[in-house]
């Protein structure tokens, strides 16, 4: 069953009733400011770094469920004295009255919620404009009865006294701290200020308001929640101004409206910072100066402003949206592709995995991995932004090669909490370069000089973190030549050194044992995919390259101790014993190193690699993807670590892993499977999910990190939607593999593995400044490419750069028997 549809003209979601099965939410803001709205207009305001600067509240295990966040109610003040009045949210939450309509649009980077009740209709549009740090919520509201409305509207948020971990739970410390100014319409939160902070949140309205109110008990009532404040009941508030407890922000303006007469009226919940000299006004005194914000606030309050800045956020999303655009026989792809999947992909490279309806916020910063991955399908749209965000990663990695598992947006240090010694990690950073220099043919970025530990002292050119990267993994060989798995790979909870017995206790950075032991394969193969890349970025560089030596003895010994004759092992635990090895009782095959091994070529050539992925079908494909392995693992293993603290089909013990199916999709194509590995494509595409939404649950327009295996009692609930490396990885399987639209060192490569049954397709491709028009056609059976490129045929697949000046080329790829 549908709780929507997409309206892919507009490039938006349309939910048609509030009571999806959990929150569908969106991203407002694209730049510094953001915001997770859901589509009842849930979620919190974060400037920067989900933790360190939250602007409001939020209660993720609250019940009801999706509680807080953008309160707006209306209450029709003509209800008779003594009666109960008539009140409601446009949005829906958190009053929950029933509306005559709903509807509510998620777009990119905006919400419209759209709803009517008795003749009064709400039109909300909520968005962060380009440029500035706040969050516009225009309401607009009209009357279509036929007689007068008098109406009160209240907009309500809940401030977070900015440290998100510690306001939820150093109370004896908050609840004293509290502090506000209100001034002409405008409350400002200014918890803090007093002492080492400059900055500060505010919440503006354009009308003239009735009342307003900064305490929270003084809006709610005591006892009493979101659902039905006692100022709302009452129709009036009280000028609270809060001291310590729980600074809130509450407007309330009236609205007298005649039949057919509409209003709007605009909510500005922003941050703002003042120079650390000149924090007040007048200086000695403890006012916050409004000085550089009274200008910011005075254009947004103008409607036309607010229509100016939405379109100039459509604007930017065009032009990024048509960095690629692809036209094939299917729905589905054309609209993850040129839409929905780019969209999540950008807002994976912004927020990492750190903000969503999953992710608090306040545990996770910026991944290194995840962030390298993200970069993958990232990097076309803004390699500018790309590159910045390269050198950020590359600044935090440690001298020994290694990284630290993630970093805080806002300082951009590395995590020490979370620690490092996941032997993937430095390996991520050589692909997410490779995949740089590829779209921009920027050379020069090897020559950055960058710190190590984030220390100045410490920095040498970009090139040479590469070279630590690959260096790491061979200073740490393990007893078969393959590499130490560390704390992990890829997979976070396979803690091969942890061997953890106390509850509680980390598995990611629990380590009781030495760790000279436990290899990967997985590592082993994405040691020689990285390999190949140094390869690629040595011959460039003119200099002698330096790996592949290392990677033919890494491949030696996958096919000496990491081939277990059906299919690719995945480690080995400390006590020397294959893991993913047909001789394990459980857990006897997994997806990771097949797909890893086959993307790095192994055994392409002697159909070893056909015989890997012919496992993977038999083995573990589901009609909703791929699980991670077979058998789950039914119990604890000490040895094994948080893989097995799952229960079987969920999560990382054999839950369907978005992240990993692309892999094995790209892998399909390396031997030529193109319908297979559409056909994998497909059953995790959200937008042919959308029919399922009752069993999927989550969000049917974006991925989710993975979806319950068939293990799970709930075999195709998604979980962990939003933040993961599922966006950008089946971005890069649809648009480089299967498409077969991929930049490479000498230009841009087209070489498509397509369903048999397409005729063919077509796609546009800025790629370093030039249009490329490509038309694919099928000619018969078969994945042979024959390229044209403006008009004239040429030998292979990749097409090189044009000559200067040249704005467009058109390629003809045709498509068929050898
Ligand atoms: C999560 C993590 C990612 C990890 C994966 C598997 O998605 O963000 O880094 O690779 O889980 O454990
Ligand atoms: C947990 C999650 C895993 C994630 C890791 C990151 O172990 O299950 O998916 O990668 O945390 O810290």
């Amino acid at each position: 069953m549908r709780y929507g549809h997409f309206d892919d003209e507009q490039r938006e979601y349309v939910i048609e009733r509030p009571d999806t099965p959990l929150p569908w939410i969106n991203y407002l803001g694209c730049e510094d400011h953001f915001g997770i709205i859901s589509n009842t207009g849930g979620g919190y305001s974060f400037y920067r770094d989900a933790r360190l600067r939250r602007l409001t509240r939020y209660r993720y295990n609250s019940t009801p469920l999706d509680t807080g966040g953008r309160c707006l109610y209306l209450r029709d003040d003509a209800a008779e004295v003594g009666a109960t009045p008539l009140v409601w949210s446009p949005s829906w939450q958190p009053v929950r009255r029933e509306l005559d309509q709903y509807e509510c649009r998620h777009g990119m980077g905006y919400t419209l919620i759209r709803s009517r009740l008795q003749g009064i209709e709400a039109d909300i549009r909520y968005f962060v404009p380009l440029g500035d740090s706040l969050e516009i919520w225009e309401v607009t509201i009209a009357n279509r009865r036929s007689r007068p409305a008098n109406l009160s509207l209240f907009a309500a948020v809940e401030f977070c006294l900015w440290d998100a971990l510690d306001d939820a739970s150093n109370f004896q410390r908050n609840l004293s701290v509290g502090e506000v100014e209100v001034v002409e319409g405008v409350i400002y939160h200014k918890s803090e200020y007093r002492e080492r902070r400059n900055h500060f949140a505010f919440f503006a309205c354009s009308a003239e308001v009735a009342g307003f109110d900064t305490q929270r008990e003084a809006f709610l009532g005591p006892y009493r929640g979101w659902e039905s404040p006692s100022g709302v009941q009452a129709g009036l508030l009280s000028n609270s101004i809060a001291h310590g407890w729980q600074p809130i922000g509450a407007q309330h303006t009236r609205l007298q409206l005649k039949p057919d007469e509409a209003k709007t009226v605009v909510f500005l919940l922003g941050y703002h910072e003042n120079p650390p000299d000149d924090k007040f006004d007048p200086a000695g005194s403890q006012v916050l100066s409004k000085r550089s914000l009274t200008p910011i606030i005075a254009r947004y309050r103008q409607p036309q402003e607010v229509e100016a800045a939405f379109l100039a956020l459509r604007h930017y999303w065009d032009e990024l949206l048509g960095k690629l655009s692809v036209t094939t026989p299917d729905p589905h792809t054309n609209r993850m592709v040129n839409i929905w999947n780019v969209y999540q992909v950008m807002t994976t490279f912004n927020l990492s995995r750190s903000a969503s309806y999953f992710e608090s916020g306040v545990g996770r910063g910026m991944g290194f991995r995840d962030s390298n991955q993200d970069l993958l399908g990232f990097v076309h749209l803004a390699p500018e932004r790309a590159r910045q965000r390269i050198l950020d990663l590359a600044a935090t990695q440690l001298p020994s090669g290694g990284a630290y598992h993630q970093y805080q947006p806002l300082t951009k240090l590395g995590n020490n909490d979370i620690g490092s010694g996941f032997n993937d990690d430095p390996l991520w950073l050589v692909l997410s370069l490779a995949a740089y220099i590829k779209e921009t043919a920027d050379w020069d970025i090897l020559d950055e000089p960058v710190p190590y530990d984030s220390n100045p002292e410490l920095a040498e050119p970009l090139y040479g973190h590469l070279q630590r990267s690959m260096q790491y993994t061979l200073d740490r060989l393990g007893p078969h030549g393959l590499p130490l798995i560390g704390r992990a790979d890829w997979n976070d909870c396979l803690n091969l050194n942890s061997f953890s017995d106390t509850p509680g206790e980390s598995f990611q950075t629990t380590t009781n044992k030495d760790g000279k032991v436990a290899e990967s394969v997985f590592i082993a193969g994405l040691f020689v995919l990285a390999a190949q890349e140094m390869v690629g970025i040595a011959r460039h560089r003119g200099e002698a390259d330096a790996f592949s030596d290392a990677a033919s003895k890494i491949e030696d010994a996958i096919w000496a101790a990491g081939w277990d004759g059906a299919w690719f092992r995945r480690a080995y635990d400390d006590s020397g014993n294959p893991i993913g090895s047909k001789e394990c009782e459980e857990g006897q095959i997994f997806i990771e190193p097949q797909g890893v091994c086959v993307m790095a070529g192994l055994g392409v050539e002697d159909g070893r690699a056909q015989r890997a992925l012919d496992a993977v079908a038999d083995r573990l494909a589901t009609v909703h993807g791929i699980v991670l392995h077979q058998p789950a693992y039914s119990r604890y293993y000490l040895h094994l670590g948080e893989i097995s603290s799952y229960p079987p089909g969920y999560k990382e013990n054999a839950g369907i892993f978005c992240h990993t199916n692309p892999w094995i999709m790209i892998a399909e194509t390396r031997i030529g499977r193109g319908d297979r590995a559409y056909d994998y494509y497909l059953r995790i595409n959200p937008s042919t999910r959308e029919d399922l939404s009752d069993v999927h649950r989550c969000e049917p327009y974006v991925y989710a990190q993975m979806i319950a295996g068939r293990d799970a009692p709930a075999h195709g609930e998604a979980k962990n939607s939003w933040l993961t490396g599922s966006a950008a990885w089946n971005y890069v399987a649809i648009t480089q593999w299967i498409l077969g639209i991929r930049p490479t060192f000498e230009g841009l490569e087209v070489a498509p593995v397509m369903p048999s049954t397409w005729d063919g397709f077509k796609a546009e491709r800025y790629f370093r400044g030039v249009r490329y028009l490509i038309q694919v056609e099928r000619t018969g059976p078969g994945n042979e490419i024959r390229l044209e490129v403006d008009g004239h045929p040429i030998e292979g697949t990749v097409v090189t750069l044009p000559p200067v000046g040249t704005q467009e080329v058109r390629v003809i790829a045709k498509v068929g028997p050898g």
